[in-house]
């Protein structure tokens, strides 16, 4: 009986760590080279890291005007309810069931070193 109750706090304790956990930039960079390179490129211009004849050619992510004029909330919204869901091409999946917040807010992050604010 103790042994069950250690048992339940102890998993009470991993679950509260791994909700809090931070999504390091290492962690944001590896999500991304895997899961958006392929249509985004690794730095987000839609070349290197592109891959499949398929898959579209994606540069928005690097494009410097048009990042600067949209806020986070919304790129955070497109990674999760996807491309149809805001008016964009469809082939952009969405995420949410993917990535918890933590992540998508780090993905964020990650996109937005392709095309820093000033140069
Ligand atoms: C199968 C191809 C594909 C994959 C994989 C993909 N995307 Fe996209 N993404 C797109 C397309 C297509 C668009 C829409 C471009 C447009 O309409 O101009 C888009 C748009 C976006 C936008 C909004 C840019 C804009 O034009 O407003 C963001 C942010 C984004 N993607 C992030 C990601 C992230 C993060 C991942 C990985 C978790 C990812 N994408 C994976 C194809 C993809």
């Amino acid at each position: 009986m103790k042994a069950t109750i250690a048992m339940v706090a102890l998993m009470a304790l991993v679950l509260s760590l791994a909700v809090r956990a931070e999504t390091s930039p290492d962690e944001a960079k590896q999500i991304y080279d895997q899961m958006c390179a392929g249509c985004h490129g690794f730095k987000g211009d839609g070349g290197e890291g592109h891959r499949g004849g398929f898959s579209p050619h994606i540069g928005t992510l690097a494009n410097k005007a048009y990042m600067a004029s949209v806020p986070d909330e919304y790129l955070a919204m497109i990674i999760k309810k996807g491309g149809a869901a805001m008016g964009k091409i469809a082939t952009m999946p969405a995420w949410e069931h993917k990535f918890n917040d933590e992540q998508v807010n780090a993905l964020v992050k990650h996109i937005r070193s392709f095309a820093p604010a000033e140069h």
